[in-house]
């Protein structure tokens, strides 16, 4: 059976567009695929463990800076059980607005959690980093009100899916099949470009 993550970067719930694309999408897979095993990952109403100081200090003792003393283990503790869920998933679907050029704080925040050495990630010094995961995918629904690749600069900037590649790399997710419907806003028709973009979705499952 097919374990597939869905994490939701929006707070908009039932008016999110992201949401609704990486929706269309899974709906059509799970038509074609009964048994698909959909985990919903809604960051706006999870609690996510804060990552405070004891974690930072776990964390860097894996760097050799310091030891993991009690407190630093049982920070680790929560960081792992957050992290196990992402790990155990092979497939992801993220839906994701562009806020600000970027992703939104609590995706951030998610991503802080679980990108951990030993877990999603290794470190050489003569390597670099290395990802961890293996033989996972990722499908990802990116929306901007405004920004659009190839844009003048003056509608923004772009650190919003480049962040994300480059995060996918790091942790050894090296299969990224990444959907836009950008400009949801600025655009002469954003009924029409929206269902447009549901049909793009729909055919990428
Ligand atoms: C806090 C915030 C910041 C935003 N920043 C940008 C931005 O930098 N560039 C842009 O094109 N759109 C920006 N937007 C617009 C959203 O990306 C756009 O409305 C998107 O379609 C929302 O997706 P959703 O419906 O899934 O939440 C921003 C929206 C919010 C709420």
């Amino acid at each position: 059976m097919t374990r597939v993550l869905h994490i939701n970067a929006s707070p908009r719930s039932g008016r999110s567009q992201s949401a609704q694309l990486a929706g269309d999408y899974l709906d059509r897979r799970k038509a074609g695929e009964p048994d698909l095993d959909i985990d919903v990952l809604d960051l706006w109403a999870e609690t996510l463990p804060e990552f405070d100081g004891d974690k930072n200090a776990a964390k860097l003792s894996f760097f050799g800076v310091g030891e993991m003393d009690a407190a630093g283990k049982s920070a680790w503790d929560q960081i792992v059980a957050v992290t196990q869920r992402f790990v155990d998933a092979d497939e992801y679907v993220f839906n994701i607005p562009m806020w600000n050029g970027g992703i939104p704080y609590k995706l951030k925040h998610y991503i802080d959690v679980i990108t951990q050495p030993g877990l999603l990630f290794g470190f050489d010094p003569e390597r670099g980093y290395f990802g961890l995961l293996e033989n996972k995918t990722a499908h990802v629904f990116y929306t901007s009100g405004v920004f659009a690749p190839g844009a003048d600069a003056k509608y923004g900037k772009d650190f919003h899916s480049t962040y994300m590649d480059w995060w996918f790399g790091l942790v050894g997710i090296d299969k990224v099949v990444s959907n836009r419907h950008q400009p949801s806003i600025l655009t002469a028709d954003p009924a029409g470009d929206l269902e447009k973009a549901r049909e793009r979705a729909r055919a990428a499952a």
